[in-house]
């Protein structure tokens, strides 16, 4: 069967794709190992999509990689996740950088522990002369979270007389969002087989396209991301509009 790849259309390739990665537990579960193996090679995955993702031009790449909930998990998983990000950046920094990828980050990044911030921090700034695609990092993150701390620095420019509330509308209150700048994905992967979207980019998916698939985080390649963007590419966005509207 001939790759997703080479099937897709290159003038509507999203520019802003995020992925709910799930399914690490599972997977490791499947093959009689504890869950942090599960974490550990869904990295592969992470490296061959971020990959992938530049290949096919995608511009912004936001990848969900720990919410605000999952500090609920028993601390061992939680420390040897913190370790595994650690680990991860120290290994990937020098190929995002062949690569041409920028790294930023969404979420509740005080909340980290100080190590992951120090490398992060690093890393973010030797990456950030270059061009190609933005890797977004989800850490610490909820939309929830994410939307309250917007009204929340709304309300103080409100307060302080720096902006007039009749002023406020959709655009003006993006800004106050951890996504401010960045465009709204076009395109939202699950994986796992979970039917949910967890607290992840509430406001910003409002128009995604969203695209689930059974397939278990670490089983997850870049081939598969070009299947969902070929699935995306053969969807009709109407926007509220008709069909009728869309051809005319
Ligand atoms: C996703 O995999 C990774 C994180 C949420 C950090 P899970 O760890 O949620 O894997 P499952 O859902 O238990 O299989
Ligand atoms: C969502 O996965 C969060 C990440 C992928 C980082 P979870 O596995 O935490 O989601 P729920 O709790 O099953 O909805
Ligand atoms: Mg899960």
């Amino acid at each position: 069967m001939e790759s997703f790849r080479n099937r897709l259309n290159k003038n509507t390739i999203p520019e802003h794709v995020a992925i709910i990665m799930d399914g690490n537990g599972r997977w490791a579960a499947k093959h009689g190992k504890a869950r942090v193996f599960g974490h550990e090679s869904g990295v592969e995955s992470v490296r061959s999509v971020v990959e992938g993702a530049g290949e096919i031009g995608i511009k912004y790449l936001t990848l969900y990689a720990f919410s605000t909930e999952n500090w609920d998990r028993p601390k061992e998983e939680v420390d040897a996740l913190m370790e595994l990000l650690v680990h991860a950046i120290e290994i990937e920094t020098e190929s995002l950088m062949k690569n041409n990828v920028r790294l930023s980050t969404i979420g509740d990044i005080d909340s980290m522990p100080t190590k992951v911030k120090e490398k992060l921090e690093r890393c973010i700034d030797f990456l950030n002369s270059n061009t190609g695609l933005n890797l977004i990092l989800a850490l610490s993150y909820s939309s929830k979270w994410e939307i309250v701390n917007a009204v929340k620095e709304l309300v103080q420019d409100v307060m302080n007389n720096k902006l007039k509330p009749e002023i406020i509308n959709n655009e003006l209150f993006e800004n106050y969002l951890n996504t401010a700048e960045i465009p709204d994905p076009e395109l939202l992967i699950r994986t796992s087989g979970e039917y949910r979207i967890s607290n992840f980019l509430l406001w910003q998916i409002a128009y995604s396209e969203l695209y689930f698939t059974e397939k278990l985080w670490p089983d997850f390649r870049k081939d598969d991301l070009f299947e969902a963007v070929f699935d995306y590419q053969n969807r009709e966005r109407r926007f509220g509009k008709t069909s009728e509207q869309l051809i005319s």
